[in-house]
């Protein structure tokens, strides 16, 4: 992904939607005394009904949108993901005769509906084009491991179509094992997965000088919005508590950074919902004291337009996309009151190499020799320290699930929290 110098013009469509959105993010400016805060407005430019980034009907992902995800790269990717779902769910298979018992009715009584011969399900948030749900589903149907259900929620309704149209085309045999969801089922077992959701949160942005903690706020001024800082005790006591917890070096101020108070309250939900299994989260981050480093004094936060990266959030709103990397930390401490259990923490090099990349590899080979030098390029994209490989980090959390996952069964660094 190349660094922006400058932005290329969107269409004219596109800018009139972006003006929509802008006056809407103006009238809350206005309803709220004069300023929004950054959290705010990331959320209305991503989210916004019918307008925000992900809401609204632009590409997004892949060659013809703003940015790129694993599964668009490799199979390999989805293949190495569907092995640790079909860990989880034999295992709680195995634990759970009634589930067996369950599909030899189903299966007897509609051949056609039922491909499971294993309990338990699958729920992927933020699905993007589905590539990833229709690759799992395909492997695990090769496994013989089909789950009961594949669960789909993802905010976004043009998304959720393109997951569709993604699964007709790629396994339509396999389209009525997918669910759409809007809400968490109420009982759950089985695997959760996240990959570059959590990411796509809206974070508070906050700059430390000294002890003094600021809180970014978006203004409207001179035809324009812009950044402003606030006093975070005026604006928002408790986010100067969190910050001034995290012990950022005085001699590092001013710092600027970001933190996402969305993961303990999406966790929660998850906590309540699912009853055994795994939450499988896969995003770029760092465990908090490489996040919170003295060098990376002006934050993670970065907005990908046309695969190009730049630190301009507040431009183009609404057409391009805005992310700040995960604390990992967060995450972990996170499931502190909960009954999740942080169950492995590996870099997505690693997890990839424990769940059979290699052996993925060989056999795509084998399939189409021809294909070589495009698998190897795969291969290092997901996996080199300097592509995805180390950035991105893969995290297990269980509930009630005392095994080994395989993914983390070689370099588990869960000391680095
Ligand atoms: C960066 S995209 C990743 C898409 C996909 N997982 C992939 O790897 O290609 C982020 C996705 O997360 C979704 N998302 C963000 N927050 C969410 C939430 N709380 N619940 C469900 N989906 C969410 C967005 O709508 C978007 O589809």
């Amino acid at each position: 992904m190349k660094h922006a110098q400058s932005l290329p013009e969107p269409s004219a469509d596109a800018l009139e939607h972006s003006e929509k959105l802008i006056a809407n993010i103006r009238k809350a400016i206005e309803a709220n005394g004069g300023s929004i805060s950054f959290k705010r407005y990331m959320e209305m430019a991503l989210y916004e009904p019918g307008l925000g980034y992900y809401v609204a009907g632009t590409h997004k992902i892949g060659a013809q949108g703003d940015f790129t995800t694993a599964p668009q790269i490799s199979p390999l990717f989805s293949q190495c993901i569907a092995n640790q779902c079909a860990e989880v769910l034999n295992t709680i298979n195995t634990e759970n005769p009634s589930a067996q018992h369950k599909f030899q009715n189903r299966f007897y009584k509609t051949k056609t509906n039922c491909h499971s011969k294993v309990g338990g399900c699958i729920l992927e948030f933020g699905a993007g084009t589905g590539i990833m749900a229709a690759q799992i589903l395909l492997e695990l149907e090769q496994q013989n491991c089909l789950p009961d259900s594949y669960y789909i929620l993802d905010l976004s309704p043009d998304l959720q179509q393109r997951q569709k149209q993604t699964i007709e085309i790629s396994a339509p045999h396999l389209l009525d094992k997918v669910i759409w969801i809007s809400e968490l089922p109420q009982h759950f077992s089985g695997v959760v997965l996240a990959n570059e959701v959590l990411d796509a949160m809206a974070v508070d942005v906050f700059t430390q000088h000294e002890d003094i903690v600021y809180e970014h706020h978006v203004i409207w001024q001179d035809d324009a919005l812009i950044e402003q800082l606030r006093p975070a005790t005026e604006t928002n006591p408790a986010l100067q508590d969190r910050i001034l917890r995290l012990n950022i070096s005085k001699e590092a101020t001013p710092y600027t950074s970001e933190i996402n108070s969305h993961i303990e309250p999406w966790l929660k939900t998850i906590t309540e919902c699912i009853e055994k299994g795994l939450v499988l989260l896969i995003d770029y981050g760092y465990p908090r004291k490489e996040y919170y480093l003295a060098e990376r004094n002006k934050g993670t936060l970065i907005c990908h337009y046309q695969h190009l990266v730049n630190e301009a959030p507040l431009h183009h709103a609404g057409l391009q996309d805005i992310t700040a990397s995960v604390d990992f930390t967060a995450v972990a401490e996170a499931t502190d009151n909960s009954d999740l259990e942080v169950a492995g923490f590996t870099s997505q090099a690693c997890f990839l190499a424990n769940t059979g990349l290699e052996d993925f590899f060989k056999q795509a080979l084998e399939n189409n020799p021809d294909n070589q030098y495009a698998l190897a390029q795969q291969i290092r994209t997901l996996t080199l320290p300097a592509e995805m490989g180390e950035r991105f980090k893969c995290m297990g959390l269980t509930k009630d699930y005392p095994h080994q996952l395989c993914g983390f069964k070689e370099f588990d660094q869960r000391y680095r929290l």
